[in-house]
């Protein structure tokens, strides 16, 4: 029988930093109402030229390096993103080409904020049924390219980042212990970009109207989210046969600080036992909940053998909990060298590139 261990961890976050004091600036807000209603105080925005699968690729190498795991061992990469940068191809595969994992199946994973934690449901259902070994599973987002940056009631939440995880099969019991996965598509019109898919493509009157943007109901979603989060905790939990008092840590999604505060009352739980930076990168959508377990482990609030609970909501509606044991990296013979494999990688890309375009001209489908 086979468990699915979280062995590596990474993340990467933009260098440009936009305070409560720049939105100033811009809306018609204050740093006192943004810090009341949410406990932001600043966000990571990507930099023109940056992109999710960047900061992806930075997370997710960290996160092999961890593990020391080399990237042609991994069998899945599973990308879940709110922001991706293409509507096809997955970000998972641009991941994929970048970091050599030339064995890897890669997808993206649509979710929104519960994103990570489905995606790592859904490894660890593949490690534990045998049918492979080595998987890599990251959030990323650009959401800051998705928000009116006149709209009060949004430009205040989001940032941009990302995380990884990478999970590994092991004989020894631990790892991902259970996972509850829920939806509801009535409220799918709550929190949304409307524009962009098959049902209202892209057009000079989307464009006008600002269709491309988040649109959201931020009271309906706060009030459906403080009821979800300790509840789905609870149930997930209970499926892995654990009480409130055996967790060690809560990672919650780091949407607003108020809604992680009625989860801790509704688990009559203190505040410390969850992880919270949504003050330094407000909502980060997939990636906050692999951020914070990162900023976790540095600050030596995670040790091997602690229960723990990622709990998160979204679009969609969806939301998730997962618990899981935590378990460090597997004992190894042999030190990889990640950032070797990453040169390879490039040149691996470069002459697939390369051949295809001399075969192009070859069989006549290009011209020279
Ligand atoms: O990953 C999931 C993503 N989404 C969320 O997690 C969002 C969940 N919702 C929330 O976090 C909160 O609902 C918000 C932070 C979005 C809003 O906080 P709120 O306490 O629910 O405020 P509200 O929407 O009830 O608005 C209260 C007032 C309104 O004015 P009136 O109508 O009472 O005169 C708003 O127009 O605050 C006003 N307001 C603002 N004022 C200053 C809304 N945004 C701002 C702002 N600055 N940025």
């Amino acid at each position: 029988m086979f468990y699915a261990h979280i062995t590596g961890w990474g993340m990467a976050v933009p260098a440009t930093t936009l305070t409560n004091a720049d939105l100033e600036k811009m809306v018609e807000t204050s740093d006192e109402w943004i810090r009341e209603r949410t406990g932001i105080l600043e966000r990571r925005i990507a930099r023109e030229g940056e992109y999710p699968a960047d900061l992806a690729t930075r997370a997710a190498l960290q996160a092999l390096q961890v593990a020391n795991l080399s990237p042609a061992d991994l069998e899945l990469v599973i990308c879940a993103t709110s922001s991706p940068e293409h509507l096809f191809p997955a970000t998972a595969c641009l991941v994929q080409d970048r970091i050599g994992a030339n064995k890897a199946g890669a997808f993206d994973l649509s979710a929104a904020c519960s994103g990570f934690i489905y995606a790592v449901q859904m490894a660890a259902q593949s490690i534990r049924s045998g049918a492979l070994r080595n998987a890599l599973v990251i959030g990323t987002e650009n959401l800051s390219r998705f928000v009116d940056w006149n709209d009060r009631n949004t430009c205040i939440l989001f940032g941009d980042g990302a995380g990884a995880f990478v999970l590994q099969a092991s004989e020894r019991p631990g790892g991902v212990l259970s996972a509850v996965l829920r939806s509801d598509g009535s409220g799918a019109d709550l929190l949304s970009v409307p524009a962009g898919g098959s049902r209202f493509p892209a057009s000079a009157e989307s464009v006008r109207s600002g269709q491309h943007f988040i649109h959201m109901d931020g009271r309906e979603v706060f009030r459906f989210a403080t009821r979800v989060m300790a509840q789905s905790t609870r149930e997930a939990l209970q499926a892995a046969g654990l009480r409130v008092e055996d967790v060690h840590l809560i990672i919650p999604h780091q949407a607003n600080y108020r809604i992680i505060e009625a989860a801790a009352r509704g688990l009559k739980l203190p505040i410390e036992k969850f992880v919270v930076n949504v003050q330094r990168y407000g909502n980060t959508s997939t990636a906050s909940i692999p951020i914070a377990v990162c900023e976790a482990v540095q600050q030596g609030q995670l040790q091997a053998g602690d229960k723990i609970v990622l709990v998160g909501f979204g679009a969609g509606l969806t939301w998730g909990a997962l618990t899981a044991e935590w378990t460090g990296p597997l004992p190894a013979e042999r030190r990889v060298n990640v950032r070797g494999f990453v040169w390879l990688a490039r040149l691996r890309s470069l002459y697939r590139r390369l051949v295809r375009f001399i075969e192009g001209i070859l069989w006549g489908r290009r011209e020279v």
